[in-house]
């Protein structure tokens, strides 16, 4: 039997098949185009995710039996408003994640509405992304587009609409959308009222495990799928990456180093951060969890390789880098022997150059679209490898502040898996291990978020019982990297600079 998952990314649709027992048969990937019609704004159309899907679904199962395949999900890039009009066409491209544009929104929400009464209704407090700040937002300038609002839905359930004609969505998604009472798991009447919305708006909320309908007859005939292939609620993509990572169950965590990069926590029961820092959201597994979100990620690296440095080889640019590594040098197969180490190597967790990671604002913690990236620190001797390490440290000290959160609460972590396109690399994973002091794991399988919805399709068939039963059968550990006190020493104090450089510059962001 097989399952396909899909993660409806922000630079591509990764579609993955495996079969019943975890393994991965095949994987495709779709790239569409991101838009920033202004700076600071971020949208997508919600027509290239479908076409592509499709494109991409047709290539997943061209070679297999296709009789066989029981199940799709989906893990999504969260909180992009979709809305569609009476006749169920969409209204204008969808607001995705990373926009910034609702200052105005989220200030009213935060200010007027209050945090604590938000929190109090939702478990969360308004960051510019969220959903309920963007319906604001149209509501003020583009009147027009909000009369016709008939659905409201989230980026992979627009994908399921279009396959099962339900308009659906799970509680994990739901839950960056500020209209939910995450502890209830039920629509939130008083925001509904807040942003001037009817219920009836609003998809059919589900588990992700759980199965929502099967194909529409002609979707089913074009792709060739048989007709009761049934297809699940899936998640938003954190949550789908976690399970693709294992991470269900109390107190577990994963890090991803995706566009974002979050910091997940698992908890059995629901909980809000006095700070309002954390997001509290409905976890894939039935549960809830804890979630710190940068902004940019992996994509400090890509812009810093891509768009500064002209450059596409990320290996060739790391090596310089790797020879200031622990673990090569550690058993002996460094790509640079002890001896030049002790001399004038330079070393991880000397760098004195900062790299601040907000380029396109951030989230969590500080909540300011109007942030901004920033290098600091550097002299005559800085060299491209200084920078990039910067970069990687940057983005590492980032996650560490919502760490730092979460360890407020009581919260003790000492591991945690990592998954995400920047996971790949050995040395950034070496990075976040003594940065975060946590040892850091890899899976087996490294398609987070697909393979995540892969399993929930699996668990939505009845192959499992439940969304930990299937990870505990099919999530695998690869490797580990261990934080090296000495290292995290030094990582500390240069902590203790980076956490004082955002208060330093914030005046001048707003400036900007
Ligand atoms: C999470 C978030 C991002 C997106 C990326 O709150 O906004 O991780 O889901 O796809």
């Amino acid at each position: 039997m097989y399952y396909i998952g899909i993660d409806l990314g922000t630079s591509a649709v990764k579609l993955l098949l495996m079969d019943e027992k975890g393994k991965v048969l095949k994987i495709v990937s779709k790239e569409y185009p991101l838009f920033f019609p202004h700076p600071g704004w971020s949208e997508q159309n919600p027509s290239d995710w479908w076409e592509k899907s499709v494109e991409g679904l047709r290539e997943l199962v061209a070679d297999c039996d296709k009789r066989q395949i029981r199940g799709i999900s989906f893990g999504g890039q969260m909180h992009g408003l979709v809305l569609l009009d009476g006749e169920d066409q969409v209204i204008r491209p969808a607001i995705l994640w990373n926009d910034g544009r609702t200052t105005e929104e989220t200030n009213y929400l935060n200010l007027e509405i209050g945090k604590e009464r938000l929190s109090a209704l939702t478990g969360n407090i308004a960051f510019a992304g969220f959903t309920a700040p963007k319906l604001l937002w149209v509501k003020r300038h583009e009147p027009e587009h909000f009369k016709r609002i008939c659905k409201i839905m989230l980026p992979k359930d627009y994908l399921v609409y279009r396959l099962t004609g339900v308009h659906a969505t799970d509680y994990s998604d739901a839950s960056g959308m500020l209209l939910l009472d995450v502890e209830h798991k039920c629509w939130s009447k008083e925001m509904l009222q807040i942003c001037d919305l009817q219920e009836s708006k609003l998809p059919t909320l589900y588990e992700s495990y759980e199965k929502i309908g099967v194909l529409l007859p002609e979707i089913s005939k074009e792709l060739g799928l048989p007709g009761d292939c049934i297809v699940a609620a899936g998640a938003g993509d954190n949550a789908a990456a976690a399970v693709g990572c294992g991470t269900v169950g109390p107190g577990r965590c994963n890090l991803s180093l995706g566009t974002s990069g979050t910091i997940f926590i698992t908890h059995e029961q629901f909980g809000v951060d006095s700070f309002h820092a954390l997001h509290s959201f409905a976890h894939a597994d039935g549960n809830y969890h804890l979630m710190g979100c940068m902004l940019s990620a992996a994509s400090c690296n890509n812009w810093w390789m891509k768009d500064i440095l002209g450059t596409d080889d990320f290996a060739a640019e790391q090596k310089p880098l790797e020879a200031r590594m622990l673990i090569g040098k550690a058993d002996g197969q460094g790509t640079t022997g002890a001896g030049e180490a002790k001399t004038n190597q330079k070393m991880l967790g000397e760098n004195q150059v900062y790299f601040l990671p907000y380029l396109m604002g951030e989230r969590s913690p500080h909540n300011d679209p109007l942030a901004r990236g920033a290098f600091i620190g550097m002299r005559m001797d800085t060299s491209r490898a200084d920078m990039l390490q910067a970069v990687f440290e940057g983005v590492a000290f980032g996650l560490w502040d919502s760490l730092e959160m979460a360890r407020s609460l009581g919260i003790k972590l000492e591991k945690t898996t990592i998954c995400g396109g920047g996971a790949k690399s050995l040395l950034w994973r070496e990075i976040v291990a003594n940065v975060m002091n946590l040892e850091v794991q890899t899976v087996q399988v490294e398609e987070g978020p697909a393979y995540g919805a892969a399993i929930l399709a699996a668990v939505a068939d009845g192959q499992y019982g439940t969304v930990e039963d299937a990870v505990r059968s099919i999530v695998r550990i690869k490797d580990s990297t261990k934080p090296e006190p000495a290292l995290v020493e030094k990582y500390k104090d240069r902590y203790e600079v980076f956490r004082r450089l955002y208060p330093a510059l914030k005046g001048i962001y707003a400036s900007l």
